[in-house]
């Protein structure tokens, strides 16, 4: 080593101070420790022998893990302004998305201007835009599950992703669609491209100075890139042949690309904007239906709990539950919230970036370390939750259990951190709470969920993030003849009917 290089270090030491954490290797730090795929586990038991948060190094990048709602609460809520970058992604965020996709964007004006936009249309005051789209949605999913019990898990893909396309597009998605299959390659893509460590690049940067025709990875990220964009480029223009037919309805779409502010934007960050949202808003909606799910083929107590709340308010199969009926469904919401808990799919949190220095409980962090908080670690930790494993509405009701108030059940964000934390929190959360409420209240009121005996889930590893097969088995019967009349009427409502033809 360099005299150099010695003494910056030394310097750096005397400068700042993180928490501990496992010994890496030179150069790659410990990339190879954590798993490239399903890191919850590792992560918890990490959390488990170092305490509240704890240091890894990814390449250069330092990622500081932070293992209780505690420190999350310090950190990412209450320090917020300067915890909500994100680190550089060369090939991600760069090559594959042109600098535009917003969950990765850094905090800075670009983010800040799509951010507001989006929040316009997803916040609570617009929820009345988006229910009528979820009630025809959701009755078109019980009656797919019904037809087609073994192809569950596409009925909650084409429920979610047709509500937001409802919204944004005025276009309903009635079956298979192959614009919106590549839609979901893409996201898939794009979340693998997002795991540590995925594409060197991404956290070896020194490899991004390299000349043009040295970047081996360069044609695949442009691939991907055009891709993408090809997705989104079809999008509007179906948008635009649906405007001059006279047969696309009002939606986001057709202002926003009418309003003299988007201009400013440009093509690329424009198509995104649209195209993050029909990203954003397909598959976190169908992966927490789908663990409901297997909770509810897991562990019959809650169901039969849920089932007599549904059936008192609804009736026996006499109408489905609908948005009106949620004041007098708590144990429904709590069901939702616990599925947002019980097994989270951002399982090691989305990185946040430290913009400046910053001291907190004797360390000293320097800007550009990455935060990130540890979902499944907390989610699952005996010192956050009783009984944590358990699929158990009853925490979020009974203050006896984990001291919560119930009062705060309808706030989807109080009591976990699915849906992250501070400026960067998910923009779509009502979207999605209340996307998995009607739908969740609606497949319980309808249907029984069990496993196959021979083929056990292991809810500990769902693999829910899957969309081209279903992630687990699970025997859906129709809870009686009285609820198949019910689910063939509602059908015949929505079943193939798009909009404004
Ligand atoms: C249904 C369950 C959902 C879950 C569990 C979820 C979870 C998340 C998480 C963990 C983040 C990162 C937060 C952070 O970095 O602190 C996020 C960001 C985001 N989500 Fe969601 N989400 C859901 C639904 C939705 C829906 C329905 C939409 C849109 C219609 C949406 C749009 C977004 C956007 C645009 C971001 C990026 C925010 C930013 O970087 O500033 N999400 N979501």
């Amino acid at each position: 080593m360099g005299l150099a290089k010695w003494y910056a270090g030394v310097r750096w030491r005397r400068k700042y101070r993180l928490p501990p954490g496992p010994k890496g290797v030179p150069l790659l730090g410990n990339m190879l420790q954590m798993p490239a795929y399903h890191q919850g586990p590792w992560a918890k038991e990490m959390a488990e022998e170092y305490g509240e948060m704890f240091t890894i190094k990814i390449a250069s990048n330092t990622w500081i893990f932070l293992n209780s709602s505690r420190v999350v609460y310090d950190l990412l809520e209450k320090r917020s302004s300067i915890y909500s970058s994100r680190p550089a992604f060369p090939y991600t965020s760069t090559l594959m998305s042109g600098g535009c996709r917003m969950v990765i964007q850094p905090y800075g004006p670009q983010w800040r201007s799509i951010r507001k936009t989006m929040h316009a249309i997803l916040n609570i005051t617009n929820a009345s835009t988006f229910a009528p789209f979820q009630d025809t949605e959701s009755k078109q999913l019980v009656w797919e599950v019904l037809k087609q019990p073994e192809h569950w898990w596409m009925g909650n893909q084409r429920y979610a992703n047709s509500v937001i396309m409802s919204v944004v597009f005025g276009k309903r998605v009635l079956g298979r669609d192959d614009n919106v299959e590549r839609l979901f390659d893409t996201s898939r893509e794009f979340i693998m491209a997002m795991q540590p460590g995925a594409n060197l690049v991404d956290t070896f940067y020194i490899l991004d100075k390299l000349p043009g025709p040295l970047k081996w990875w360069r044609r695949r990220g442009e691939r991907a890139f055009e891709k993408v964009v090809g997705v989104y480029e079809k999008e509007v223009r179906d948008l635009k042949r649906r405007m001059e037919d006279g047969t696309c309805p009002p939606c986001f779409a057709t202002k926003f690309l009418e309003d003299k502010e988007t201009e400013k934007l440009g093509v690329t960050q424009t198509l995104f904007a649209l195209g993050s949202l029909m990203e954003a808003g397909s598959d976190t909606s169908r992966m927490t239906l789908g663990q409901i799910i297997a909770a509810a083929a897991t562990d019959r107590r809650w169901v039969k709990k849920v089932q007599d709340e549904l059936d008192a308010v609804c009736g026996y199969a006499a109408r489905l539950p609908e948005f009106a009926d949620r004041s007098k469904m708590p144990y429904m919401s709590a069901v939702a919230k616990e599925g947002f808990r019980w097994r989270p799919f951002a399982e090691i949190g989305v990185p946040h970036m430290l913009i400046k220095d910053d001291e907190y409980e004797g360390y000293r962090f320097p800007a550009n370390t990455i935060f990130t908080w540890n979902n499944w670690g907390i989610a699952l930790s005996e010192k956050e939750y009783r009984d944590p494993l358990r699929f158990w509405p009853e925490r979020w009701l009974d203050p006896e259990i984990q001291g919560v108030d119930p009062k705060t059940l309808e706030d989807p964000l109080n009591g976990h951190w699915s849906f992250g934390a501070g400026r960067r929190v998910c923009t779509g959360y009502h979207v999605g709470d209340t996307n998995v409420w009607l739908a969740a209240a609606r497949l319980l009121y309808c249907f029984d969920f069990e496993e196959n005996p021979d083929k056990p889930i292991d809810t500990m590893n769902l693999q829910v993030g899957e969309h081209r097969w279903a992630p687990f088995e699970v025997k859906i019967k129709v809870r009686s003849e009285k609820h198949r009349d019910l689910i063939e009427t509602v059908g015949k409502e929505v079943v193939g009917r798009p909009y404004g033809v």
